[in-house]
């Protein structure tokens, strides 16, 4: 071998990246702080579980187990176009809508292109563009946590390829309205894809000045959506995207070939049937919105209203959100620190069912008592 030296073997956008850290799971808490109760609200999760009609479709799908799935999980990609009112050309269905972003980023940038989006939104389109190694303007959020809906179409040059709105936001819950989402519209060369991640979209559906991405016909929008937060499926792993049918098309092509699993398909069928679960887990979220926006109001605690499942608590500084997370967490309730999502200063809890709110209450009481 020759003493020469060479290139180092990751590309520097990789090693650049940071691993993702994972919230602790119920175990880990149970072994280190032997909690009374534990309320996992880090998440983003269904509190109230999962549809009762997806156990028998699993069992029913799983002797095809041995055999790889149908690569454009057709059953499901029909299903999904015709409760939205596409063509199933128009839909792409895979493993989680993260998976989806991923193929965004591999199909439609090259050298120095870039996307533009908030500096306080979903951490995994973060990751897939540096995976990427592709330029990401972070454009500030307004001060109430919102996109800068103005800012992001400014900041628009001739090498964007790619605009990415999070609606509602996750950490934050905030949204953009009807009338910001048309002013963008309006504005937004149509040779920028502009991905509209609807990944809250059940929650949000019914809140008057919600812009229904899917309702309008630019060409030059891809909706995403997943059967992670409201259906409940986050371990299954099933997202889809509906587009024009070329962009679904070039999607395709980079994909990997057998997502989602089979069960995964057939899980997400059996709960999208399931219209009373679905209806009964965006009550759950409702309700535990109101009780927790009025105990936060009784406590003096800052926080953001949000349309989604999660509310976001602001602290004074990054030490405060520190240390409050980790009080709950030894008193069993496992909430989410979000400096990885750019606020630093902030947690952000998933609504639970009645139990949960219960123990985070009482808990958040314990805490104050013992400062
Ligand atoms: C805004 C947003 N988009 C996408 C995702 C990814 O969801 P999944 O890959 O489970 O479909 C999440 C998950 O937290 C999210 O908050």
């Amino acid at each position: 071998m020759s003493n020469k030296q060479r290139r180092s073997l990751v590309p520097s956008n990789i090693e650049q990246l940071s691993r993702y850290i994972a919230g602790k799971t119920i175990n880990e808490v149970v072994v280190a702080y032997h909690p009374s109760k534990i309320a996992k609200l880090a998440s983003n999760e269904n509190r109230l579980g999962f549809s009762s009609k997806v156990q028998g479709a699993i069992l029913k799908a799983l002797p095809s187990i041995q055999n790889y799935p149908d690569p454009l999980a057709n059953r499901l990609r029909q299903a999904i176009a015709s409760k939205n009112n596409v063509s199933e050309d128009r839909v792409v269905v895979a493993s989680g809508s993260e998976s989806i972003l991923a193929m965004l980023c591999r199909t439609f940038f090259h050298n120095g292109q870039n996307a533009i989006t908030a500096n306080a939104t979903f951490v995994g389109f973060f990751v897939q563009m540096g995976v990427r190694g592709a330029h990401l303007k972070k454009i500030p959020v307004t001060k109430d946590y919102r996109f800068d809906v103005k800012a992001l179409v400014n900041a628009i040059d001739e090498n964007t390829k790619m605009l990415y709105v999070a609606n509602p936001n996750n950490p934050t819950g905030t949204y953009i309205t009807r009338q910001e989402f048309e002013w963008m519209m309006d504005r937004v060369p149509s040779d920028v894809l502009v991905v509209m991640d609807e990944a809250y979209y059940e929650f949000a559906q019914d809140v008057e000045d919600y812009p229904h991405a899917l309702s309008y016909s630019y060409d030059n929008v891809i909706v995403l959506r997943t059967f992670s937060k409201a259906y409940g499926l986050a371990g299954f792993r099933v997202g889809y995207g509906i587009a024009r049918e070329d962009i679904i098309d070039n999607l395709l092509k980079t994909k990997l070939t057998f997502e989602p699993t089979a069960l995964g398909e057939a899980a997400a069928l059996a709960a999208y049937e399931d219209d009373e679960f679905l209806k009964k887990s965006i009550e759950v979220v409702n309700e535990g919105k109101e009780r927790l926006y009025s105990f936060f109001d009784d406590k003096g605690v800052k926080y953001v209203r949000s349309i989604s499942n999660s509310v976001m608590m602001v602290f004074d500084s990054e030490d405060e959100a520190i240390a409050f997370t980790q009080a709950m967490l030894e008193k069993g309730v496992i909430l989410r620190r979000i400096h990885a999502f750019g606020l630093p200063d902030c947690v952000r809890v998933t609504i639970g069912v009645q139990e949960d709110m219960d123990h985070f209450e009482q808990s958040f009481e314990e805490i104050m008592i013992a400062k």
